[in-house]
């Protein structure tokens, strides 16, 4: 039986006014899979997790996703796909003057009614749903902390809840672990890897850490300068390859 991909990009480029930011993508993401994004600052990894959540559209080629091309369906059915969708950023977006609770509700949004979701502010609601995310990102005890007070790799934690919480078919994780010092990166990557083993999710995530990349992910992408130089498993990676990812500029100038 032939499988669906998650996600697919057909003939894909991305122009912000002159600048071509991705040209000519072709990529396939099938359920389950462990993607890792690599390439040197301004490859177009963002860009990309952006075109894949439906935050950008493409201005060539198509994004399909979940079966749907995103830039033939109705903004309504956007978010209905989106819902099925969970993002992680390095900055973590959460919202800091509320407490942890309410970050993690944020994951029922695309479920909840705007009334449901205005009155779990003061009451909140789905406490125990909350309780158990925290409880297996390991904070559970932070439940109603100011979000503010809690440290990097807490806030990062709270981001994983909410995915939980949510739900998703797929995990995009834009640069998850930058901000971390290298034993909560290891913490976050694990907690990333077990969501994508024990749940089937899906996890596209893009990462300046070919070890980490490795370690977590069996497959590799490599972007630069807006074109994917390789796609493999990551068994199949080698040294020319890391070489020719990460040392564009000397190739170009010398
Ligand atoms: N909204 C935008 N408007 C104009 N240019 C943009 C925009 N977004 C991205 N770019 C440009 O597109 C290129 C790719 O950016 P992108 O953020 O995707 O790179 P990246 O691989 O994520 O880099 P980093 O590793 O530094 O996060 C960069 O040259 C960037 O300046
Ligand atoms: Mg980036």
């Amino acid at each position: 039986m032939t499988q669906i991909p998650i996600f697919e990009l057909k003939q894909v480029s991305q122009q912000f006014g002159k600048f071509r930011a991705l040209t000519n993508l072709n990529l396939q993401i099938f359920p389950g899979e462990r993607v890792a994004l690599l390439g040197p600052s301004g490859a177009g990894k963002s860009t990309l997790i952006r075109l894949l959540n439906g935050m950008l559209l493409p201005t060539q080629g198509e994004v399909w996703v979940l079966g749907r091309n995103l830039a033939r369906i109705s903004p309504r059915q956007l978010r209905q796909v989106q819902r099925h969708l969970g993002t992680v950023y390095q900055q973590f977006n959460l919202v800091n003057n509320l407490q942890v609770i309410h970050n993690v509700n944020a994951g029922h949004l695309g479920r909840w009614s705007l009334m449901k979701a205005v009155v779990s502010l003061l009451f909140p609601q789905e406490v125990e749903t909350a309780l158990r995310a925290l409880t297996q990102v390991g904070i559970p005890e932070k439940l109603y902390a100011p979000t503010e007070e809690l440290s990097g790799g807490q806030q990062q934690r709270v981001a994983l809840a909410r995915v939980l919480v949510q739900n998703p078919e797929a995990i995009l994780a834009d640069e998850p672990i930058s901000n971390l010092d290298l034993q909560l990166s290891r913490e976050i990557m694990d907690l990333l890897k077990e969501m994508s083993e024990t749940r089937g999710k899906t996890l596209v995530t893009s990462l300046h850490s070919l070890e980490f990349a490795c370690s977590h992910c069996d497959r590799l992408v490599g972007l630069q300068q807006g074109r994917i130089i390789f796609d493999v498993p990551t068994v199949a990676l080698s040294q020319t390859m890391i070489e020719e990812l990460y040392h564009v500029q000397e190739i170009t100038y010398n």
